[in-house]
């Protein structure tokens, strides 16, 4: 019985695990509520807002980002890598400022992420969906 090749393939397949998931899955359920339920009601004055949440919400949205400029990369969408590259780069200074207790500086940076990050991506993907709702 020769079982090493086949071991050595198990462990290789094991080395870098495959997402399990779509990007669309992973978008929405996973950016789409962190920036919907946390994200954007962090931008309201009147939001009383866990920074530790923020935290939280950015960084699991940026890991899924991360997936956009590695394995989940769309080649159909004009800069994908990039765009992916750069939503992943601002929601982990999001996550940053949270952590730092920089409250005053969410607002504007989630604006920022609405506005060039989510619906930039969006339109260039041709994306005429509602989600997320443009901050003005
Ligand atoms: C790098 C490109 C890219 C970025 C950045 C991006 N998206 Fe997406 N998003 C897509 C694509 C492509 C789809 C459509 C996936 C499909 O249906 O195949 C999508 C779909 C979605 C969906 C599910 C479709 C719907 O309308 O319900 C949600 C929710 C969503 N995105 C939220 C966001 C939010 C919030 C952000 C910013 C934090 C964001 N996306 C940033 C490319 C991107």
């Amino acid at each position: 019985m020769r079982a090493g090749p086949w071991l050595l393939v198990v462990v290789l397949g094991c080395t870098s695990t495959p997402p399990n998931k779509t990007w669309a899955v992973y978008m929405d359920s996973v950016v789409g509520p962190a920036y919907d339920d946390v994200l954007e009601p962090a931008t309201r004055a009147e939001g009383a807002t866990d920074l530790g949440a923020v935290a939280r919400a950015a960084r699991e949205a940026a890991d899924v980002m991360a997936l956009g400029h590695g394995p989940l990369v769309d080649p159909r969408v004009p800069d994908f890598a990039e765009r992916a590259r750069a939503a992943e780069q601002l929601l982990r200074e999001i996550a940053a400022a949270a952590d730092g207790g920089r409250r005053e500086e969410l607002p504007a940076m989630i604006t920022r992420l609405n506005r060039r990050h989510c619906l930039g991506c969006h339109e260039a993907a041709g994306i005429t969906g509602p989600r997320p709702t443009p901050i003005q």
